[in-house]
């Protein structure tokens, strides 16, 4: 009896947290003793692979021919079947498990316990989907969005503003302390032609605003004048300096330059509803000042043709930390960034969405701050989430008619126009109260926008197009958000029917029992997430959890209704216990994924 009493301590796993439970790390780091414990002497085979729903099982786990050929290959001749009855001699106790047997050649069968789980699924009814405060939260920046100032914000920026957001809004549900950063690329060459341009045109802009209303315009004047004009190129590059070493009439220039832009992108995390902290290049002068002495004082920069570099021995190409005129690059405000947000911001996570053009700069940056020993990799994690571009339903490059980069605004413009135009397609205007209309036509537009680009695999690049995306069937926002519709009008719908809480969940339903598991994945998505910061695993989630919902409705009666009259005859209860345990789910997850949602639409 002690025996199996240390067996039971060492194996049964503690739930820590009902909102967060993960089945799978569950059954994974179970099944990982177990195997430990039947072949002490084999050596670490990893996470022996445990998977869910397959037809005969709640869960299977297959290590069992993995460890037949490491045993053979020591001289052990074993069978499969016989691998797999060991190991689950060897399994530990687990409240989780109702029922383990092993079937074939091998496969380990796993059933869940139903009592168990209505146990999860009630506390999650009772104080909803709030995982308990981590013991051990995370400073996790999250560096993304990062337009440039005075030129347009482009669909790659939107693409950075979407993933990041949604990444950090998993990364604060799980309980991490994320500080979300705006790396805008506010310094450097381009301002000096644009204050040299405002001396030109606009001699009093110190005192009365200049119409910056067109900065793109000016940009593009300044950037021809630059390119064609060696006087002003001059000018502009003896502005660069003046602003750098913070001369008032360029810093007060340049601020009023920010501002117009500043705007112009908080209009657009306005409707996207994404909040991020502004901390531009600019930002980083006096640092990057230090740090350029520092490193040229640790003989870390090189001289290469007047230009300083640094190289790792790692890496294939240097980063460029003083340009021949004595200024700073791109390099140097990543340079310095890092360097801050590893010594003031504390950081133990940093992670950069950037578009997959700049992988070759972030890996350069990486290994070149681990080499001068900014970054201790075995202290501060450095993440790089990359990203394909956006194509036009041609395919090509996503451009207007005119081939000029396509504008946020109208283009957000257009999403909204375009789901109006569907709600009113369907008569959905004469049933909606004109405030209902508004928000459900931006919680598609701006939903379908997101989870078109959030439900691909990031490192795609992905076809722009609004009718494909506005769709309510197939794995779209508007199907999600229908669903979602659906079930909050079944539990409204119940009108004064009391629904006891205190009922039993029913699971005994082949159904009931299918959406439950599909419920319970959430969890194990999540902290996938966190590994390959990949989205689409949440989307695929949801869709599937839509799809079981409406097969659960379809075979399950909830309500009953009288033929004739319509009244209400018998409520299921302990269905709409399952479908109110959806709707927390289902709404959790578009909220991770920064989309709205609505009862109406
Ligand atoms: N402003 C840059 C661009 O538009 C992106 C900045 C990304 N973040 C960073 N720390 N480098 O390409």
């Amino acid at each position: 009896a002690k025996e199996s009493n240390e067996k039971s301590n060492m194996d049964s796993v503690n739930i820590q947290d009902h909102a967060l439970i993960n089945l799978h790390s569950i059954l994974t780091s179970l099944f990982s003793n177990a195997i430990k414990k039947a072949y002490p002497t084999l050596e670490d085979i990893g996470q022996p692979a445990v998977s869910a729903g397959s037809k005969f099982a709640d869960y299977q786990c297959n290590a069992s021919m993995q460890i037949c050929k490491l045993l053979k290959a020591k001289g052990e001749n074993v069978s499969p079947n016989a691998v797999a009855k060991k190991v689950v001699e060897c399994l530990g106790q687990c409240d989780i498990i109702e029922k383990v047997d092993v079937s074939g050649p091998g496969f380990i069968n796993i059933w869940l316990s139903r009592n168990k789980l209505k146990e999860i699924l009630k506390y999650i009814l009772e104080n909803k989907l709030k995982p308990k405060p981590l013991t051990n939260p995370q400073r996790v920046i999250i560096d993304f969005s990062a337009p440039n100032v005075a030129k347009e914000m482009h669909v790659g920026h939107l693409r950075s503003t979407i993933i990041g957001d949604s990444l950090s809004r998993v990364f604060e549900f799980i309980g991490h302390d994320v500080l979300r950063i705006n790396h805008i690329g506010d310094w450097g060459t381009q301002f000096g032609m644009l204050i040299a341009l405002l001396q030109d045109k606009f001699p009093d802009y110190k005192t009365v605003s200049p119409p910056i209303k067109d900065l793109q315009k000016f940009y593009k004047q300044s950037k021809v004048l630059f390119d064609s004009d060696p006087e002003f190129k001059k000018r502009a590059y003896e502005c660069v300096v003046k602003l750098q070493s913070m001369s008032p009439d360029h810093v007060q220039a340049w601020k009023l330059i920010c501002d117009v832009s500043r705007e112009e992108f908080q209009k657009i995390y306005k409707r996207l509803n994404v909040s991020i902290v502004e901390r531009g290049e600019s930002f980083y002068q006096s640092r990057m000042e230090n740090v350029v002495k520092e490193l040229e004082n640790k003989g870390f920069l090189e001289n290469d043709d007047g230009r300083k570099i640094m190289w790792s021995p790692e890496s294939s190409l240097p980063l460029t930390i003083v340009k021949s005129d004595g200024g700073f690059t791109y390099d140097t405000s990543d340079v310095a960034a890092l360097k801050q947000r590893i010594e003031e911001e504390k950081a133990d996570r940093i992670i950069y969405v950037v578009d997959s053009g700049q992988s070759v700069h972030f890996e350069t940056l990486k290994k070149c701050a681990i080499h001068c020993g900014i970054l201790d990799p075995s202290k501060v994690l450095m993440d790089f989430v990359g990203f394909g571009v956006v194509l036009g339903e041609d395919k090509k490059k996503f451009k207007t008619r005119s081939g000029d980069t396509v504008r946020l605004a109208s283009l957000l413009d257009e999403g909204v126009k375009r789901a109006r135009d569907k709600l009113v397609e369907k008569g959905r205007d004469k049933v909606l109260t004109d405030e209902e209309l508004e928000l459900a036509e931006t919680a598609i537009a701006y939903g379908c926008i997101k989870y078109a680009d959030l439900c691909h695999n990031r490192s795609h690049d992905y076809l722009f197009s609004f009718d494909k995306m506005l769709e309510d069937k197939g794995n779209t926002a508007v199907y999600l958000l229908y669903a979602l519709t659906r079930i909050r009008s079944i539990i409204n719908n119940l009108g004064t029917y009391t629904q006891d809480l205190n009922e039993s969940i029913s699971l005994d339903h082949e159904k009931e029992w299918k959406l439950a598991k599909t419920l319970l994945r959430f969890s194990e998505v999540l902290s996938k997430i966190t590994e390959d910061f990949c989205l689409h695993h949440l989307c695929e989630y949801l869709y599937d959890v839509a799809t079981t919902f409406n097969e659960f409705y379809d075979n399950c009666y909830c309500i009953e209704k009288n033929s004739q009259t319509g009244e209400i005859e018998k409520v299921y209860t302990g269905r709409i216990l399952l479908c109110k345990i959806t709707e927390e789910y289902m709404s959790t997850g578009l909220t991770l994924l920064g989309i709205n949602t609505v009862s109406r639409m």
